[in-house]
């Protein structure tokens, strides 16, 4: 690398956006202006869908008639369906959800139509069915039928009501909207950044959203929540989490997942709130210990000098995996729900891309042999 520049881009800039800025000195973040905290005390996730994508908060109005076409686009196709039908069991419900959505492009008679209208309309559909597909593959793979999306719920209320084929507490739907608000969008994160580079090829943005689900996979990022409640489990049933925390992060060197952040040097914001809402809705006994042995492990980072010489603190992944426990989300199914709440801001930076475009290509540096001379093929020694 050459010397002024830091791995994995940081903190490079590479676009203006009015979305949401991370400020990660004093832990806050912002969507277009406004406070995260303010936004999940008060808003629903379709109000916070409708603020990205326009700007502005909605009238009543607006909201009504996004809800309204949010509705008239849940349901999924019946190829979709019937290709849902046919994936293999086995297959991790992040790559059911890359490839159904991308299906789901391929039945869209507008797919390469990438004016600004048409652009919309993908991502009030993708927004829209995406809780669709996640609720389906997860009653599919149990062999269970899926449950059609109602027209009289919110988007959390509904999801909900598709997972487990009967309605949720309003505590559950609460903690779902907070969380859904939470993580709609995060600034250049690694999977917007990925959007923006595909829709920056002028490629469509059914490719951008699959590409953008295939970089939130990994653990490094939207799979931490997954990663940290495997964690959380495999921490319970450890002697005790001190003996945990010495033996596998101060002695063996592993990871906490759900901490650390390229951006945020102050605690996340989104982690406080969430770790609220897990101690609002911890009632089982099970739920209840994972909380504790959560909190316990991250008392213990708070106050080790590694942690608190690096700035690791809890992040989203870390209270948001307690969270979607406790309201019944398996642990291999909690990164698509992450992707349920993103496709709000990754539809909204790539209309914003499209807006003010320029091919998005840097540079490598160059560091293997030069001038080397052709070899022919039978001359040729295995090193
Ligand atoms: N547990 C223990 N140590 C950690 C850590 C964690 N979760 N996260 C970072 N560190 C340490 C690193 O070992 C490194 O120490 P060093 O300076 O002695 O080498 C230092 O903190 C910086 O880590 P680095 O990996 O260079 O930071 P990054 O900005 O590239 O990575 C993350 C940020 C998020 C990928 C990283 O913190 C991480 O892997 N966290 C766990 C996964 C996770 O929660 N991801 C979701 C992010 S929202």
């Amino acid at each position: 690398m050459a010397e002024e520049q830091k791995k994995g881009l940081e903190g490079v800039v590479i676009a203006d956006t009015r979305l949401s800025k991370v400020f990660g000195d004093i832990g806050k973040l912002i969507y277009c202006g406004y406070d995260i905290r303010d936004l999940a005390a008060h808003a629903s996730f379709e109000e916070v869908v409708f603020l990205l994508w326009y700007g502005a908060l909605p009238t009543q109005q607006q909201l009504a008639r996004l809800q309204e076409r949010l509705h008239s686009e849940a349901t999924l196709h019946p190829t979709v369906l019937q290709a849902l039908k046919s994936y293999p069991t086995s297959a991790h419900p992040m790559a059911v959800l890359r490839t159904a959505v991308s299906q789901i492009g391929l039945n869209d008679p507008a797919a390469e139509d990438n004016s600004q209208d048409a652009n919309y309309r993908k991502a009030l559909r993708l927004t829209a069915k995406i809780p669709t597909i996640i609720a389906a593959w997860a009653r599919l793979r149990e062999g269970k039928e899926p449950v059609a999306p109602r027209d009289d719920l919110g988007l959390a209320a509904n999801f909900l009501w598709m997972l487990h084929g009967h309605e949720a507490t309003p505590a559950e739907v609460d903690a779902l909207n907070v969380y859904l608000v939470l993580l709609a969008d995060h600034g250049m994160n690694a999977s917007t950044f990925t959007s923006r580079v595909v829709t920056s090829t002028e490629g469509d943005m059914y490719s951008a959203i699959v590409a953008a689900i295939g970089s939130l996979k990994g653990p490094k990022h939207g799979g931490a929540n997954e990663a940290a409640m495997r964690m959380f489990r495999e921490v319970a049933e450890a002697p005790s989490v001190r003996e945990w925390f010495d033996h596998e992060v101060k002695d063996k060197g592993r990871r906490i997942m759900g901490m650390g952040h390229r951006v945020y040097k102050a605690p996340d914001p989104r982690a406080a709130i969430l770790k609220e809402h897990a101690n609002a809705i911890c009632g089982a006994k099970e739920k209840c210990v994972l909380l504790g042995v959560a909190e316990q492990l991250e008392d213990l980072a708070l106050a080790d000098p590694y942690f608190v010489e690096r700035n690791l603190y809890a992040n989203v992944d870390y209270y948001s995996a307690i969270v979607l426990d406790a309201i019944g989300i398996e642990t291999d199914m909690m990164t698509p729900m992450f992707a349920m709440s993103r496709i709000a801001g990754w539809s909204a930076h790539i209309v914003e891309q499209w807006n003010d475009n320029r091919l998005i290509r840097p540079r490598g540096n160059y560091i293997g042999a030069v001038d080397l001379h052709w070899t022919p093929i039978e001359d040729r020694r295995s090193e």
